[in-house]
């Protein structure tokens, strides 16, 4: 990974984090985005050390603001002509319902809108990066919860009946349809773009939820799920590996593509999500 660079958000902890250093120790120049300042610089500064590579940066923002995000974007942009390696990982899931700056359902906005406006705003970098390498790739951190969701953009802005498994599954399916989407759209680029499942992993997801539900996720944490260490491995293979270089549009998990939800081929519901977002985020042209 000597030369190349990797954007990476949701970085300071789990397996963003993980994936960070291992992405740091085989050589690439890593940029962490976090959300609180003091933490992102403490994260980076570890990271530095346990890598043993200095060439690392941060950049800081609420994922879940459209504003932030494309501030984050910009500040990237105005500091760099080389992206190689997009990773979209930063997610969480919301017990209780919760309204973004933008008035949006929390985790659409940042498990979705994130992944979204990062992809589109980079693209430009990312395509340059490509036709000067031979490549470029953007990773979206999935989930299996993906499975059982349906893609509804009816209830963004509506609290009734709210479920925050709902709301993160639907999170999760969004960043399958719209990998296989964008996938298409890239055809002609040498820029890829893959979902993943990284497995049940111990992080800190779903901490924030609340007693009950949070001590209930840690049990099953402790019982059942893999180190971040283990969670991050198909991740780094996806930045890293030249066995998947020039694979498109596929959903992965423990380095090997599966199928994702029989829900997620769905090309209208692909195409429906990105004119959607298209939509309120003013970015990304028309159905072609
Ligand atoms: N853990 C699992 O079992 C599992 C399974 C399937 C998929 N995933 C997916 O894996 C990805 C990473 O999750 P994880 O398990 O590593 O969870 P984690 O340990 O909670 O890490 C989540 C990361 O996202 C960041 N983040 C949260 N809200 C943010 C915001 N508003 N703006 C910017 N950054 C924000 C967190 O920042 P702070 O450090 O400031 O909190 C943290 O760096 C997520 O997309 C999740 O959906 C996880």
């Amino acid at each position: 990974m000597h030369g190349k660079s990797v954007l990476i958000t949701g970085a300071t902890n789990g397996i963003g984090k993980v994936s960070a250093l291992e992405l740091a120790k085989l050589g690439a120049e890593v940029i962490i985005v976090g959300r609180d300042e003091i933490k992102t610089r403490k994260v980076l500064h570890d990271l530095k050390s346990q890598s043993g590579n200095a060439n690392m940066d941060m950049l800081v923002g609420d994922l879940s603001s459209i504003a932030e995000i494309k501030r984050v974007a910009a500040e990237f942009s105005a500091r760099r002509d080389r992206l190689d390696v997009l990773l979209n990982n930063a997610g969480a899931v919301f017990s209780d319902y919760q309204v973004s700056a933008d008035g949006y359902e929390m985790t659409f906005a940042l498990n979705h809108l994130s992944y979204f406006i990062l992809s589109l705003l980079l693209l430009d970098i990312l395509k340059r990066t490509a036709s000067d390498q031979g490549e470029a790739r953007i990773i979206n951190v999935s989930s299996s919860a993906h499975r059982n969701a349906t893609l509804r953009l009816d209830n963004l802005r509506d609290q009734s009946g709210y479920s925050f498994m709902n709301s993160y599954g639907a999170s999760k399916l969004m960043n399958v349809l719209f990998t296989y989407e964008l996938a298409r759209r890239l055809e002609d680029s040498a820029v890829t773009v893959n979902a993943v499942h990284p497995g049940v992993v111990n992080t800190g997801f779903g901490h924030n939820t609340g007693r009950l539900w949070s001590t209930l996720i840690k049990v099953a944490q402790k019982l059942i799920a893999i180190s971040p260490e283990k969670g991050a491995e198909t991740l780094v293979y996806l930045a890293s590996s030249p066995d998947v270089a020039g694979i498109s549009g596929k959903y992965w998990n423990r380095k090997q593509q599966k199928r994702s939800s029989e829900h997620s081929y769905d090309r209208q519901q692909q195409t429906r999500l990105w004119e959607f977002s298209a939509q309120i985020t003013g970015l990304g042209e028309a159905e072609d």
